[in-house]
């Protein structure tokens, strides 16, 4: 997408919205997402035409309920505050808010305005959420704040190097004896057809993803990092998994 037309869908969505979260003017959309993702993510239609559970159930091949669910079955009132990094199309950040109640504060860090003002149409009411316009790279937050931090399908979108420093980040504004989820694909098993079908799909739509069928999410975590428990479960022959990191 050229930079002008970008410019000006980022200008009119912060214009016509009445924005509920806090925007910085000066935050770039990184290379990868204009490149590869835009028409996803970035143009209005795209948005509108992929955020809906049904169409990105279609896409996860009928598993993002379950995988959502995952997520949303093991939280309650005593949850604690949870950091989601990066806007999800679909319900999941709704279903977190609306089962963590008024207790607890959802915050969901995105580096699209379009993203964060598509997502305050669906938690509107919902007063325990957040929406703040930041990049996953670099987190303006309170160090050791949240019980749980989760990253749903972000970490194959993004070049490897920022796999680490995505995770760096979570590490640093997670509370101690807390939680990171992650979420995302991962190699299938040698006699699912899902690992001869999605390599010409992910290789040519989503070049950084299948560094995830090559390594362990978990590899990605700084050198060093010390953790209590990992915990890999994994779904649909194997193509999607989900890893919780206990601090
Ligand atoms: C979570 S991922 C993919 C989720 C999944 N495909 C879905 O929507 O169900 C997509 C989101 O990540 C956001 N994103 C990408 N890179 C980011 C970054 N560095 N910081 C914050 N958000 C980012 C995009 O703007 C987009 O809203």
């Amino acid at each position: 997408m050229k930079s002008e037309e970008k410019a000006i869908i980022e200008e009119e969505s912060v214009q016509s919205h009445p924005f509920v979260f806090e925007v910085n003017n000066e935050l770039a959309i990184p290379d990868y997402l204009n490149e590869t993702y835009w028409w996803a993510y970035i143009h209005p239609k795209g948005v509108r035409f992929f955020d809906s559970t049904f169409m990105v159930n279609i896409i996860l091949f009928g598993n993002y309920t379950k995988l959502r669910d995952t997520i949303v079955n093991n939280l309650d009132e005593n949850s604690g505050d949870i950091l989601q990094i990066a806007a999800v199309y679909g319900n999941l950040s709704l279903k977190i808010a609306k089962k963590i109640t008024d207790k607890n504060r959802l915050d969901v860090v995105d580096v699209a305005t379009i993203q964060l003002q598509n997502l305050s149409r669906k938690v509107t009411g919902y007063n325990n959420v957040r929406l703040l316009h930041q990049d996953a790279i670099n987190l303006n937050l309170e160090p050791e704040s949240y019980e749980m931090v989760m990253i749903f399908f972000l970490l194959h979108e993004v070049p490897d190097h920022m796999k680490t420093e995505i995770l760096e980040q979570a590490l640093k504004i997670s509370k101690p004896g807390g939680q990171i989820v992650l979420v995302d694909y991962h190699k299938p098993k040698s006699w699912s057809p899902f690992r001869y079908l999605m390599i010409p799909i992910l290789s040519w739509v989503e070049p950084f993803a299948m560094s995830l069928w090559k390594r362990e999410l978990a590899s990605w975590l700084p050198e060093g990092t010390k953790v209590k428990k990992i915990t890999k479960e994994t779904f649909f022959t194997g193509l999607y998994q989900k890893v919780v990191i206990d601090l």
